[in-house]
């Protein structure tokens, strides 16, 4: 292992088998143990956050169990259990699309059940339009890999531009235990259930729509071939269907370009 492992850790880990896991964005190293899931990343507050909420809700929701968690040097390191199942846009749901929008549904419901009232975290619309403007103004926020429609023409001139707009435009505040990168890869099914939610730096109390927006965003780009394969049966509207709620195209707009800037 070329990772300079925590002692604790290199007990635990020195020679087993894993391999690395390369389909997050994030830039987090995480290798796959045939029981738990070590995930490295710099040590800022979304690594704390992830394994703190991590342990919050165990027992509330499936999640992975934190087996310890530790920093050095700048680095965070998370060791989980590793999750039954596997990723929500895996070939066998994408081509379910019923299947895949009942259990995604599922999945943000089950959230919206949480208490969030002693939960640890919490992300008002006004903490993350700050954190934006930290990352707009550190240079942060891709301005490539984004949508084609958010800069340039019919656009916004730049992430300044859009912080701007994002903090005129606040919609009103629904507030709902959220998943906080609601898109398929960190969501796991098995068999038809929902077995467990990764990827849980962001999560916190807020805005309904902060997941809803994301999942609709996730199921659109897995299914119009941005990641792979096309799966033209995926109509992300359906996601709506099997909420049984009425969409607010206005929240969705506004949540997926709040997203752009991180
Ligand atoms: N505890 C776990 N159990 C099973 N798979 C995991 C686990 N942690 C991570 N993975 C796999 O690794 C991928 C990336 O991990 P994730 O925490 O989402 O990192 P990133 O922040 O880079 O997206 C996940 O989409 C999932 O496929
Ligand atoms: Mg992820």
């Amino acid at each position: 292992m070329s990772l300079q492992l925590p002692a604790a850790l290199a007990r635990r880990l020195e020679h087993k088998p894993y391999i690395q896991n390369t389909t997050g964005l994030s830039g987090a190293g995480v290798l796959m143990f045939d029981d738990c899931v070590l995930k490295t990343a710099p040590d800022d507050q979304t690594a704390a956050r992830e394994a703190r909420m991590m342990a919050w809700l165990e027992g509330k929701l499936p999640v992975p169990r934190v087996l310890e968690y530790c920093e050095q040097d700048g680095t965070a390191f998370l060791l989980m259990s590793r999750l039954e199942g596997e990723m929500s846009c895996e070939d066998y749901y994408m081509e379910r699309p019923q299947l895949l929008c009942k259990l995604l549904a599922e999945g943000l419901k089950a959230l919206w059940q949480v208490d969030i009232r002693d939960c640890p975290c919490r992300f008002s619309l006004d903490d993350r339009l700050l954190l934006a403007e930290d990352n707009v103004r550190h240079g942060r926020c891709e301005v490539h890999r984004v949508e084609p429609d958010t800069y340039g023409p019919g656009g916004f001139r730049d992430p300044e531009d859009l912080l701007r707009w994002l903090k005129d435009h606040r919609p009103p505040v629904d507030e709902v235990l959220s998943h906080g990168d609601f898109c398929l890869p960190n969501v796991f099914f098995r068999g038809e259930q929902v077995s467990g939610y990764l990827d849980l730096g962001f999560c916190a109390a807020a805005d309904r729509y902060q997941d809803i927006a994301l999942c609709y965003r996730s199921l659109l780009h897995n299914a119009d071939g941005t990641y792979g394969p096309v799966y033209p049966d995926v109509r992300p509207d359906d996601l709506f269907r099997a909420l049984g709620m009425p969409p607010d195209w206005e929240k969705v707009r506004y949540y997926r370009l709040l997203d752009e800037l991180f």
